[in-house]
């Protein structure tokens, strides 16, 4: 039988300790544009009750075409800065696209630990084939991670697919400032619910800017973000082992 650790509300978010979804690598997509961006990003994540940070720039076709190596000289370049006390790790975060499925077949994915993917499509329009789409990348041993799964509309009105994904083996992702109304009521009633229903695996900050610390800053003292740690079932810490 498993224990699932509890986990105590300190007003930051020393308890989870581990974020896993950020873009603070400068220049490589909508996240930190230059190297003091993205400095002062990390050392308010510390501030925050951070210690460990995965960041996970874009990886889509078009807009942001990343690869390992368009991503790590950046990523090298912000270890090499980093304040004392914490550690950054890279993986990016994989749009279902032409440029994913190249990668997947060329064996080029940063993952997360656990053979972890984290994974984001289209918010509005229901991907095609998207169950084989995951289906497929099971098969291949990897541990699907959608990223923010209260951001997709078309799964709105189908909150039954929620449950179908979970049965799947997807794990869930959670953005912090959705547990707020940053990007809007309904987005915060679904990252609710899906809370109410237990879905929920890993928060992350999925940090793009500065100006989203001091939102983030309101996270900790709101009724679900306490849920959420009460809940037990973070997995946010394992992350770290
Ligand atoms: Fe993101």
């Amino acid at each position: 039988m498993l224990f699932f650790k509890r986990k105590k509300n300190t007003g930051d978010f020393s308890a989870l300790a581990t974020d896993m979804h950020s873009h603070l690598i400068p220049g490589v997509d909508d996240g930190a544009e230059n190297m003091e961006d993205s400095l002062s990003m990390i050392e308010a994540l510390a501030e925050l009750g951070f210690n460990r940070l995965f960041t996970t720039p874009h990886s889509m076709q078009g807009l942001h075409p990343n690869t390992k190596s368009t991503l790590v000289t950046g990523y090298q370049l912000i270890k090499s800065k980093l304040p004392n006390g914490i550690t950054l790790e890279l993986s990016s975060e994989y749009y279902l696209d032409e440029h994913f499925d190249h990668l997947v077949n060329t064996q080029q994915l940063l993952l997360l630990p656990g053979q972890r993917l984290l994974i984001e499509f289209s918010q509005v329009i229901r991907p095609y084939a998207l169950e084989e789409s995951l289906f497929g990348l099971a098969i291949k041993g990897y541990q699907v991670v959608l990223a923010h799964p209260e951001r997709y509309l078309f799964l709105h009105k189908n909150f039954d697919d929620y449950f179908r994904l979970k049965d799947m083996g997807v794990e869930f992702q959670v953005n912090a400032l959705s547990l707020t109304d940053h990007y809007g009521k309904n987005i915060r009633a679904i990252a609710e619910k899906l809370t109410d229903h237990k879905l929920v695996d890993f928060i992350g900050t999925d940090i793009h800017r500065i100006q989203q610390i001091d939102l983030l800053k309101k996270v900790p003292s709101s009724r679900y973000y306490a849920k959420l740690l009460e809940s037990g079932l973070l997995k946010n810490n394992s992350l770290s082992l």
